[in-house]
C-alpha cells in the first residue's frame, strides 16, 4: 500500500528488508511515522503513530475521522486554476495564518503535490516556506487516501516528540524508529552539530531509550545511515546494512553515500542487549 503523500527519507523502497526482521507483535509503534509507509503494510492489531510534525498529524486526524467528505474537499483544491505561483503563494500565506485546522489539513495535502519536490520545510518562525513546484498536472492520491483512511482506524494519532511517545511502550509492544538521517559527515565523538533540530544528542537520546527498551524485553527497529557514528551508538544492537539507491532524504541532504542500516535492539534469541 502506497502512502497518500510524499515524504523524504521515507521508507517505501526498503519495506521488503525491514518487514524481514521486523518481529511479531501486538502493537507497532512507529514515533517518527512520516509517510507511515511501515505501518501501512504491516499488519499489527493496533497501532501508535506519531511525528513532532503537527500539521501532519493534524492531516492524519481528518483523513481519519471525516473520510470521504474530507477527501472530496481536499479535491476541490487540486484544479487547473490553482496549479500556479500566484495561488500556491496565496495558499501558503493563509495556511500560515489560518487558525481552520480543516483547511490547513487540505493546504498541506496541496502543499505536498504542487511544492517543489514534495519537501516540507519551515523557516525559524515556523511558517511553512517550501516554494512552488511547477508540476504539469499533479496527481491526487484518492485511492490511496481511502486506503489510508481505513486502516488508520486501528490506530492513535499523536502529535508529540519520540520521547515521550517511547515512555508509552509496554512489553508486546514492537517499536520502528525512522529518525531523521545522522549527517554523512557524523564521527563518534562529534557532538556540535544539528539539523533541523535533530542532532546528535537526539541521536544518542534515541539509541539510549531503544537499549533500555529491549532490556525491558521490547523490542525496537532503528533505520539510520551506516556511519562510524551509528555503528558506535548501536553497538548492542544487531546490525544489518545494505545499499540503497535514494533520490531525497531527510532535511535535504540529497544522494547520500552511505549504505542503509536497520539496528535491532532486544532481538529475542540474541545475547541481552546492553
Ligand atoms: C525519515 S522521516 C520518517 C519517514 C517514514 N518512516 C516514512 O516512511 O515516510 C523522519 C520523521 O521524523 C519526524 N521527526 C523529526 N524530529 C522528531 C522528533 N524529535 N520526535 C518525533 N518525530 C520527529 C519528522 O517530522 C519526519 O516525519
Amino acid at each position: 500500500m502506497k502512502p497518500f503523500l510524499k515524504w523524504a527519507g521515507n521508507k517505501f523502497a526498503i519495506l521488503q528488508r525491514i518487514k524481514e526482521i521486523l518481529p511479531e507483535g501486538n502493537r507497532l509503534i512507529e514515533p517518527f511515522a512520516g509517510s507511515a509507509a511501515v505501518f501501512l503494510n504491516t499488519d499489527f492489531s493496533e497501532a501508535i503513530l506519531s511525528d513532532i510534525n503537527a500539521d501532519l498529524i493534524n492531516l492524519y486526524q481528518f483523513l481519519k475521522t471525516d473520510g470521504e467528505s474530507f477527501i472530496d474537499y481536499c479535491r476541490t483544491f487540486f484544479v487547473p486554476e490553482t496549479n500556479n505561483a500566484e495561488s500556491y503563494y496565496q495558499f501558503r500565506q493563509i495556511f500560515n495564518t489560518t487558525d481552520d485546522l480543516k483547511l490547513k489539513a487540505a493546504l498541506f495535502l496541496f502543499f505536498n503535490r504542487h511544492g517543489y519536490n514534495g519537501l516540507c520545510r519551515y523557516n525559524n518562525k515556523g511558517e511553512f516556506n517550501v516554494p512552488f513546484g511547477k508540476y504539469t498536472k499533479p496527481y491526487f492520491p484518492t485511492q490511496e487516501m481511502f486506503a489510508f483512511h481505513e486502516k488508520i482506524q486501528g490506530a492513535q494519532l499523536l502529535h508529540r516528540d519520540f520521547i515521550s511517545t517511547l515512555q508509552m511502550a509496554r512489553p508486546g509492544d514492537v517499536i520502528y524508529c525512522d529518525p531523521p538521517y545522522v549527517p554523512l559527515t557524523a564521527t563518534a565523538n562529534f557532538t556540535g552539530y544539528a539539523t533541523g533540530g535533530f542532532g546528535l544528542a537526539e541521536q544518542e537520546a534515541l539509541a539510549n531509550m531503544a537499549r533500555s527498551l529491549a532490556q525491558k524485553g521490547i523490542q525496537v527497529i532503528i533505520s539510520n545511515h551506516d556511519t562510524v557514528f551509528t555503528q558506535t551508538a548501536y553497538q548492542s544492537a544487531e546490525i544489518i546494512s545494505f545499499q540503497v539507491r535514494r533520490f531525497i532524504s531527510c532535511k535535504g541532504e540529497s544522494r547520500g553515500q552511505a549504505n542503509e542500516m536497520l539496528a535491532h535492539f532486544g532481538r529475542v534469541g540474541a545475547a541481552l542487549a546492553g
